[in-house]
């Protein structure tokens, strides 16, 4: 037997693309249904990204979801660049005019998210099976899956949302042909570990070294994240704990530094690609976050991109759904596609910039150098570096009723509560300017 329902976005996937957008539509009073192929705990464990750019953060407090990452983020202004034997401080405030970045891992937002929604009242099925998006051709597109008793469900919806990352299904149900692809693939892999370990840096170094690369990120003051690159098809039992630890102390090591070393709880190794699919929408299928594009971890921009997109169609579904204008929801590939493409460059050349290719000759090395160098000792260049980094295009909350706008969110329609006034100042959803030159939205 199958069990009928209906709902206005079926969201297939809970992850921080998915999750998001049941939060963002329920503040505009539109309801959802969030399915998970995986268990609430797996969501909640699975270790990944880490950093934010400033207008995520901006964007998760003006929609009520600042309180744990303001109390236990970590407000970072610059980076180090490491070459040669030499660590140099990039400073992104003097750089960019005041701009930062946040530390505050994937899997604090991914529980924060899921409190959220579920405190709300919100439908979030996890440990689902045999997903299925069907009548795309319609403007009542239908999700059927099965329950973790066994259950047969068909919902029936005015727009499915695909955020089911990249080896989900609602990419490859587009209609054949549509979806054009651009990948690249490179020739290493990243091994990242979580140790309990308190940071030995204030700022992430980046560490480009003969012998590979190297980064030293955190996640608290008491837990440490590591990455080493390593082959492209790497076994991770070739890497004991001291074998990693060595090679770390190699790759980061600089005269009067030391690596702290504690137990490595978490272990595993990465592949890198680009990968960017368009358009990211049929008719009332929309695809965000990682459903949609990937890309190399280098310069941390997957979670943020999977953030904008669903910022930018919250809006556009609301739009469609609530008013009956498709303007924004036809407008919403090219917009998204447009950032996912500045990331896209941005992490390919910080990746290229810092990686020792397994078969790059002497010229090519010596122009990463050249760039390094020139990244480092020039403020044009280096605030290129900067810019990118701490994030271009401004994600504005703009389909806010007038009534809240401006003023900070006290509570939603669904009941979900957001930004508080004493946040308000900070937190209100202004436009920020454009520093890239590229038009805001
Ligand atoms: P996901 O987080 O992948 O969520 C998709 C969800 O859909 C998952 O929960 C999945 O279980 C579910 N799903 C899949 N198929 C189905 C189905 N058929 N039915 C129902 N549910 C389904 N980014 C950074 O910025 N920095 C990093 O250091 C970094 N490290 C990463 C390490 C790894 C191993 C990976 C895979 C990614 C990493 N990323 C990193 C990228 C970042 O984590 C992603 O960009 C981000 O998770 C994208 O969020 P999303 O919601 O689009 O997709
Ligand atoms: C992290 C990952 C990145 O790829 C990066 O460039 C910066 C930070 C992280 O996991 O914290």
């Amino acid at each position: 037997m199958t069990v009928s329902s209906r709902t206005q976005v079926g969201i297939v996937g809970a992850g921080p693309a998915g999750l998001l957008l049941s939060h963002l539509l329920a503040l505009r009073g539109i309801d959802s249904v969030v399915i998970e192929n995986r268990s609430r705990a797996y969501c909640e464990a699975r270790q990944r990204a880490g950093l934010l750019e400033a207008g995520t953060v901006e964007l998760l407090r003006a929609v009520g979801l600042g309180a744990r990452m303001d109390a236990e983020g970590l407000e970072h202004g610059g980076i180090y660049l490491q070459f040669e034997g030499e660590r140099h401080h990039l400073d992104f405030r003097d750089l960019t005019g005041g701009r930062w970045v946040t530390i505050y891992a994937q899997t604090e937002i991914v529980k924060d998210l899921i409190r959220a929604r579920l405190a709300a009242g919100a439908a979030i099925e996890f440990e689902v099976s045999d997903t299925e998006v069907g009548e795309l051709d319609s403007d009542r597109p239908v999700l059927r899956f099965t329950d973790s008793a066994g259950a047969r469900h068909e919902v029936t919806c005015d727009a499915i949302a695909g955020c089911d990352g990249f080896h989900g299904i609602c990419r490859d149900s587009m209609p054949p042909g549509l979806i054009e692809v651009a990948e690249r693939g490179y020739p290493y892999s990243w091994l990242g570990i979580l140790a309990t370990v308190a940071p030995s840096t204030d700022e992430l170094i980046y560490s480009r070294h003969v012998d590979g690369f190297a980064l030293h990120t955190m996640r608290t003051p008491q837990v440490s994240r590591l990455y080493l690159q390593v082959p492209a098809d790497e076994d991770i039992e070739r890497w004991p704990d001291d074998r990693i630890w060595a090679e770390l102390r190699h790759r980061l090591g600089v005269p009067g530094w030391d690596l702290k070393e504690g137990p490595i709880t978490e272990k595993a190794i990465s592949p890198m690609r680009s990968f960017v699919a368009s358009p990211m929408r049929h008719r009332r299928l929309f695809l965000a976050g990682d459903a949609a594009h990937i890309v190399p971890p280098t310069g941390a921009k997957g979670l943020n991109l999977a953030i904008a997109d669903v910022t930018v169609l919250a809006a556009a579904l609301t739009s469609l759904l609530r008013e009956g204008q498709a303007a924004q929801a036809d407008a919403y590939s090219d917009a998204c596609l447009s950032r996912v493409w500045r990331a896209t460059h941005f992490s390919w050349w910080m990746t290229s910039m810092l990686h020792v290719d397994p078969h790059a000759d002497r010229f090519e090395a010596a122009l990463q150098l050249s760039q390094l160098r020139y990244v480092v000792s020039s403020r044009a260049a280096a605030t290129t570096l900067a810019e990118n980094y701490t994030g271009y295009f401004p994600l504005t909350w703009a389909s806010l009723p007038e009534s809240t706008r401006g003023r900070g969110i006290t509570r939603g329609p669904d009941g979900a509560a957001g930004a508080g006034p004493g946040r308000a100042a900070r937190t209100a959803p202004r436009p920020l300017r454009s520093r890239s030159g590229i038009a805001a939205r």
